[in-house]
This record gives C-alpha cells, structure tokens and sequence, in this order.
C-alpha cells in the first residue's frame, strides 16, 4: 500500500505550498464577507472574482460535474452546499471550501465562519472541531502510522459526545485534488497501517455533527446534511508529512482558541 502514496520532494512541495497559500487567501478574503442578509449565491460570485485575482486555476468548479466555484455549507449542511438562493441569518454557521490549481498541483482547505451571534453550543462545536484538525496535522510526522492522525480526531472529538462524520474522509492531495491514502476521522482497521513518510501530502478535514454522525445527500445531488438537520463544522488543511508533524500548506490564523475549549495549546 504505502509504494502507492507519492512522495514529494521540497521543490514539489514548494509548489504544492504555492496552491494552498492561494487557497488559503481565497478562504481568509471570503471570511470576513460573509454578513447576515446574503446568499449563498453572492458568496460564491466572490469567490470566483477571487479566483480571477489569484490568476489560479479552481479544483472543484466541473470536478465530477460540481456546478460551483467553492463548497458553501449553512448549518446543517455539513460539506458540498452549492452556492444559491439560500439567505445566510444571524447566527448561523457557514462552511467554506476552497480547492486551487497552480501550474498543476492542488490545494485544498476549508473553515467554518460563525456568523454573528452564534450559540454557545455551536461555537464550542467550532472550536473542538479546529482543534481536532491541528491534534490530527501534529500526527502527521514522519514514521507515524495514518492511524495516529486518524485516532487523533477521533480521540479528541468523542469526550465531547458530538457525531464524526463517517461517509466522508479527507485523502491525499498533489497532481489531482484526491489521491491516495484516503485520511478518514476515526480509526480505520483496513485503511490506516500506512506508514507516514516524509513529503507524503495529506488533506486533513474533520467533520463534525453536533448531533448524529449520520448524513444524507439532498436532491440536488452535492448537499450533504446532518440526518438530524443539527449544524455541523468543517476545518481543512493540506500538510506535507514532515519530522516535526504536518507542514501546514494552507497557512491561515486560527479562529478558534483553545483557550475557549479551557485546553492547554499544543
Ligand atoms: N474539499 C472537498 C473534498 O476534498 C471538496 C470537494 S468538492 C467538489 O472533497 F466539488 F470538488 F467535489
Ligand atoms: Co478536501
């Protein structure tokens, strides 16, 4: 299994590095644009103009047919929400996913933005939801095996008794937007024997129910909701395998702090 996964080296990985620094510009531009009173639609014409600016190419926009420019997800959508009529409320929780194209290699990552008053409940499932993301890319050191970055989401999600997201992993990234290994949020018997190397390229993309871990696709063929229709988050990066842990690719400022989770910082 692990001769399968790609090994980049430090100029693949600068390049790789080139396409999440976009991405990750892309999603900090969105953020702050997302107020009350919008649609999802008006989010998504944003970010194709800031995909203009970044004179890169777009991951999703056609990938397996995906009609939008980035993934917006409200609430109860967990991933995959396509941009549209849907207004954003006060108080609402909205996922953003970005994927990129520079000279060739992917960047992927995703966030998400708390939208005025938020209920206390929810931005705690934000913030455990973040910080389990940078559990798991701490993981992702050299001679680890996936199962260690895997465990760590799950280890850290479960006290908190809130659904991990199981139909959906997150999976290597390089010359394609999904390649192998497939990087799921729990423990996996059959997936995760793989040992870390350095500069193999991990998407790492915890999902995170407050409710039921059970999700279903809606009519539009992309939606992903919580079957409870409780809201959900979702935080990504790309990293490269390294000595000390997952190099973040997608470099962007926290928005959680452990602090608010009463937790040391790693
Ligand atoms: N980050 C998501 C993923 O890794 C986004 C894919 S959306 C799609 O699968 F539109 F491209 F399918
Ligand atoms: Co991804």
């Amino acid at each position: 299994m692990a001769e399968h996964i790609p090994v980049r080296g430090p100029r693949e990985v600068d390049k790789l590095r080139r396409a999440g620094a976009a991405a990750a510009r892309i999603l900090m531009d969105l953020m702050p644009a997302v107020r009350p009173g919008m649609t999802t639609g008006e989010l998504d014409e944003l970010a194709g103009e800031l995909f203009k600016r970044e004179k890169c190419g777009n991951a999703f926009l056609g990938y397996a047919g995906y009609p939008g420019n980035v993934c917006i997800s409200v609430n109860e959508e967990v991933i995959h929400g396509i941009g549209g009529p849907r207004v954003i409320r006060d108080g609402d929780v909205v996922s953003l996913d970005v994927g990129t194209i520079v000279e060739g290699w992917y960047g992927d990552n995703a966030m998400t933005v708390p939208v005025g008053n938020v209920s206390a409940e929810v931005k705690k499932l934000l913030a455990v939801t973040e910080e389990a993301l940078f559990r798991a890319v701490g993981e992702a050191r050299q001679g680890n095996l996936l199962e260690d970055v895997c465990g760590a989401v799950e280890d850290f999600v479960r006290p908190y008794g809130y659904g991990i997201v199981r139909d959906y992993v997150g999976h290597g990234v390089g010359r394609h937007l999904h390649e192998d290994p497939q990087v799921p949020n729990y423990r996996s018997r059959h997936l995760s024997r793989l040992r870390l190397k350095r500069g193999m390229i991990l998407a790492i993309e915890p999902m995170v129910n407050l409710g039921s871990f059970r999700v279903k696709v809606l009519d539009d063929e992309w939606t992903v909701v919580t079957e409870d229709r409780l809201p959900s988050a979702h935080f990504e990066h790309t990293v490269s395998v390294s000595s000390h842990g997952g190099d973040i690719l997608t470099e962007r400022p926290r928005i959680a702090t452990p602090e608010l989770l009463g937790i040391e910082p790693l």
